[in-house]
């Protein structure tokens, strides 16, 4: 494994969540990073209960891996402390000594901004953390006391255990399209959200990393405003079954179909190395619940395998059910052992 970043390929809620939390079970990283902030909520479901992390990497299910929350992420304490208690993990949890902080006048400023309102921000305030922490005022991580027990050095954990040959998975939040730098600006959130970024944010080379699993949804979905290609219509999307409610604020998900143009630029910009892709079962109904890639309907294969023509890039993963095991895995096959 060495070192994995998972990213996003569409404007986020592609199912990275699902894929870190089988990934995280299934290979059982002694290290898992989760960058980003609260806006983004990853969900895994595990055991027949459905876990939303917006903080902790989704590894917190797994009782085996050190948790980091690394110098570019910003926390809240109140959403930190519940994952924290829900998933009973205080004791794997290191957090950067300069991850910054959101407090509540972030939110309240945010709630009071007429840009913020217009791109349909989450308003959770990491926007305008993220410019306190430009104007060199938001305090971080090393003078809170509340995080004392948990304060680490996450860039040198992380570069120190990969020279060990340990495993680590980095979860990225959100997708390309919402990124800073290369999205939809001004409709995008209040960071670079591409492989590169990620690998900032934790304080690793980019010459350290092995694989860059690049997650895309059957289709695509959008919440907030701003441009989507080819948007359903409501009426559309119900007939097609395609309707999903946002984990952080409860939105409904503005929904299109698949774009191999998205895609194909998000392979670029993200040097992608595999690509995941999630929920096919929504897509072809006979695919649901199936782990191996012969128990698939041939439509379904066929989508995969053109897909993966055109993306230049294997496709190793699938999703074809909620839980983190209803995934087809063909790592082996495609990568070798
Ligand atoms: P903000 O980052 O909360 O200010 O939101 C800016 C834009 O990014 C809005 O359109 C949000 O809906 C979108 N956004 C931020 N985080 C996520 C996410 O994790 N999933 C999907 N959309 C997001
Ligand atoms: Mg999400």
């Amino acid at each position: 494994m060495g070192l994995v970043i998972i990213c996003g390929g569409f404007f986020g809620d592609e199912g990275k969540g699902k894929i870190a939390g089988y990934l995280a079970l299934r290979d059982k990283p002694e290290i898992a990073v989760r960058t980003g902030s609260v806006n983004a909520g990853h969900t895994a479901v595990y055991n027949n209960k459905r876990f939303k992390f917006r903080l902790l990497p989704v590894a917190a299910l797994n009782n085996y891996s050190r948790l980091l929350l690394p110098a570019g992420c910003l926390i809240r304490l109140d959403v930190l402390f519940k994952e924290l208690e829900l998933t009973n993990s205080k004791d794997r949890l290191g957090i950067d000594r300069q991850a910054g902080v959101i407090e509540s006048r972030h939110v309240e400023m945010e709630k009071r901004d007429a840009i913020m309102k217009g791109i349909g921000s989450t308003m959770q305030g990491v926007g305008a953390a993220m410019a306190d922490r430009v104007m060199r005022r938001l305090r971080i991580a090393r003078d809170v006391s509340e995080l004392k027990p948990f304060i680490t050095d996450v860039a040198i954990e992380v570069n120190e255990a990969l020279n060990k040959g340990l495993n680590v998975m980095i979860e990225g939040t959100q997708g390309l399209f919402l990124s800073l730098y290369h999205g939809t600006y001004p409709f995008v959130t209040s960071r670079d959200t591409s492989a590169s970024a990620i690998l900032s944010e934790v304080g690793i080379g980019p010459k350290k990393v092995d694989e860059i699993i690049l997650v895309l949804k059957s289709y695509v979905t959008r919440v907030g405003s701003g441009p989507l290609p080819d948007e359903l219509s409501e009426e559309e999307a119900n007939r097609r079954g395609l309707v999903e409610i946002a984990t952080v604020t409860g939105r409904r998900r503005r929904i299109a179909l698949f774009n191999i143009e998205l895609a194909k630029r998000a392979v670029i910009i993200n040097s992608a190395t595999q690509v995941a892709i999630t929920k096919l079962d929504i897509l072809f109904r006979e695919a649901a619940g199936k782990k191996h890639w012969s128990d698939l309907p041939l439509e379904a294969r066929k989508w995969i395998e053109d897909l993966e023509d055109e993306l230049g890039v294997p496709i190793t993963l699938i999703g074809t059910g909620e839980d983190v095991y209803d995934t087809i895995d063909l790592r082996h096959d495609k990568l070798g052992p």
